[in-house]
């Protein structure tokens, strides 16, 4: 039997309660370093086994009827065989404390440490007033796995002689992946495995960021093949530390995979050290305000990117494009045909993540995505074809088609498995120019973004521009999958923080986006000694909505100043699809000079629509469409 451990080495303890129990500290008003000292006390304790930097909230466990059982009133420990006891790798010991105390963790480490044991995990919960829950998992020193029936009824003798609750000590439990296979609907309960535990995932499935379709591919199976795939999930170790908090036990046949088998992010392309980088597999990285307002045009290395998969290696000269669907005759292009069939038509447009400034709303309360900064924009000059004429004049689709058959949404698959579509209104519209893409800036289009064809969906959140596009299909029915249907890229009211409730398909899909402005100089923190501070920035609206005017204010917000328009500003106002720069010199009140100065900005679009001032009431559990007042807070130097 392979010793099993638990996914790294945590000790996940509410931190509000779990304060209480520290010893000389109370349980409110702590700073930080107070915190992460008692934290690395508890670590010394507990022989370095708890980390600091991982302790967590944890939800309850999740569903009653399929968790372990602990089924004692008192010291107890279940009658098991011995040969399922050996089965263990470890133990779990479970303290119900009826009063909670301060020094009662020490107190109860200390115990197991005069037991031989090693603490593997932690995880305290309290109801929020006297009552807490200890829950340790537990190996024994000596042999380095679970404990045997004696050993675990001493442990259990010891913890209850501190005299604050019942104690129960057992093996924790053991599934094999056949177990595992019978748990993959609500009623029995949505188990998977990982490495070599096992989860209960029932609760949380109807949250999962990537969408409830994704998750349940794999339940009742073993992740680590999805996750190949979707290494966003361990690279920045936000999901393991969710998967964690879900354990029930520990797989009895983890699969061993055997040397190294090939990364399906390999073949990516080099990328430029300048980027922001995120995640790199698969690759998210922002565009560094330094170099945001160099060029009106992003140079291509530096783009923003967002995948969702691996970059995939398509040959040029085998590419096909399909485009069909309903009230057209399916048609088949190559490269070649879209070149030279076609007029050729430019676009200058600006490309923006749903997710851009997703930071921001992080600092209120934690978000599910990528903490981009602001960075999650880019503008190029984008040469290819209009999707009208491929779908009218090649594919046949005409209005009265539409009308006929009832298309609504035109969807485009990619080639790595991405799935979007926009509303036929805006694929049609002469005015909506969007693009079946093959160049950038003038260059081939870099495989990076999207070669040898994307769409470009100008006005549109990013996600739709579907890069290494392979079928353009025409239907009744928006795209399927979790950037379209799922909870991905779609707003909730800042108060919505568990969707299990809610029909996240009725929700609208994110497709244009509302107006944006960003202070890109001075930085935050920087010194100014001038008189008038000189302020840069950008400003764009989604919907081709131009850009009529921006404000800047250097008193936080009493009073504002007219931002010169520059690049963009003559662009039609509705048809603008780019940004729009901006500067204006404010001049800094004799009250704040010497302080701290707060500069804010605030765009205004073609529609007169403008930004809200604060995050708070923007705050969604996807931290997506953040466009408040940019606020950018410097220091006056007074000479
Ligand atoms: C079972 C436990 C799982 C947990 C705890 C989990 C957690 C998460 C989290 C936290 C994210 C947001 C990632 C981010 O910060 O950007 C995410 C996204 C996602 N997940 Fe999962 N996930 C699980 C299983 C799966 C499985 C099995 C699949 C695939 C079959 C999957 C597919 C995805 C996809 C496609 C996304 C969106 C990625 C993107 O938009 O780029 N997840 N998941």
């Amino acid at each position: 039997m392979p010793s099993r451990h638990m996914i790294g080495i945590q000790a996940r303890i509410v931190r509000s309660r779990a304060l209480a129990c520290a010893p000389g500290l109370s349980a409110t008003g702590l700073r930080q370093e107070t915190q992460d000292d008692f934290w690395n006390r508890l670590s010394v304790l507990a022989g370095g086994l708890l980390l600091a930097s991982q302790i967590q909230t944890v939800p309850q466990w999740g569903r009653d009827a399929q968790r372990p059982r602990f089924q004692q009133q008192n010291v107890h420990c279940e009658a098991r065989d011995e040969s399922a006891i050996r089965a263990s790798g470890s133990s779990v010991i479970t303290l119900e404390v009826e009063k909670d105390r301060p020094g009662l963790l020490k107190e109860a480490t200390e115990k197991l440490e005069t037991c031989q044991l090693n603490i593997v995990d932690a995880r305290i919960s309290t109801d929020g007033a006297e009552k807490a829950k200890h829950i340790y998992i537990v190996k024994c020193k000596v042999t380095g796995e679970g404990l045997p029936e004696d050993r675990l009824l001493e442990v259990s003798k010891a913890l209850q002689a501190l005299g604050v609750g019942l104690c129960k000590a057992e093996p924790w439990p053991v599934f094999s992946s056949e177990e595992v296979a019978k748990h993959k609907t609500k009623e029995t309960g949505i188990w998977v495995s990982y490495k070599d535990g096992v989860y209960d995932i029932t609760e949380f499935v109807a949250n999962h960021p990537g969408g409830v379709d994704k998750i349940m591919l794999a339940a009742g199976k073993a992740i680590d093949p999805f996750w190949r795939i979707y290494q966003q999930h361990t690279g920045r170790g936000n999901a393991v530390t969710q998967l964690a908090n879900m354990r029930i036990g520990d797989l009895a046949d983890p699969v061993v995979t055997s040397g190294q088998s090939e990364d399906p992010y390999d073949a990516d392309p080099d990328r430029h050290p300048g980027l922001i980088f995120h995640n790199n597999k698969p690759c998210n990285a922002e565009l560094p305000s330094e170099l945001m307002m160099d060029a009106w045009l992003t140079p291509n290395p530096v783009w923003f990117i967002r995948h969702h998969h691996p970059v995939p290696v398509i040959d040029q000269d085998k590419y096909r494009l399909i485009v069909d669907g309903v009230g057209t005759k399916s048609v088949t292009l190559s490269l070649e045909d879209l070149k030279g069939r076609f007029v050729k038509h430019e676009v200058t447009a600006t490309l923006q993540c749903g997710g851009n400034r997703r930071s921001e709303l992080d600092k209120i309360q934690k978000t599910g995505g990528i903490p981009w900064g602001f960075g999650a924009m880019s503008t190029a000059r984008w040469g290819g074809v209009y999707l009208r004429e491929v779908l009218q004049h090649c594919a046949g689709l005409s209005l009265e088609g539409v009308e006929a058959f009832g298309v609504k949404h035109i969807v485009f698959k990619g080639i790595d498995d991405m799935e979007a579509s926009i509303p036929v209104e805006k694929a049609l519209s002469p005015y909506g120019d969007v693009l079946v893409a093959y160049e950038m800036n003038g260059e081939p289009l870099p495989s990076e973004h999207g070669a040898p064809v994307r769409l470009v969906v100008p006005g549109v959140v990013g996600v739709r521009n579907v890069k290494w596009v392979g079928r353009i299909v025409a239907s009744t029915e928006e795209a399927q999958g979790p950037w379209q249907r799922g909870l991905a890229y779609k707003g909730f009211s800042p108060m919505v923080k568990d969707l299990k409730d809610i029909d996240v398909e009725k929700i609208l899909s994110m497709q244009e986006l509302p107006v944006q402005s960003v202070i890109v100089t001075p930085k935050p923190g920087s010194t100014t000694e001038l008189d008038d501070i000189e302020v840069k920035g950008f400003a764009w609206s989604g919907g081709g909505r131009g850009i009529i005017r921006v404000d800047v204010s250097c008193d936080n917000g009493e009073t504002w100043v007219t931002a010169e328009l520059g690049e963009g500003k003559d662009q039609t106002p509705t048809r603008a699809w780019a940004w729009t720069f901006w500067e204006a010199s404010v001049p800094v009140p004799d009250h704040l000079r010497g302080k701290e100065v707060t500069l804010l900005c605030r765009a205004v679009d073609s529609a007169y629509s403008t930004q809200p001032e604060r995050p708070e009431p923007l705050w969604n559990l996807r931290g997506l469409n953040c466009n408040c007042w940019h606020k950018v807070e410097v220091q006056h130097v007074d000479d």
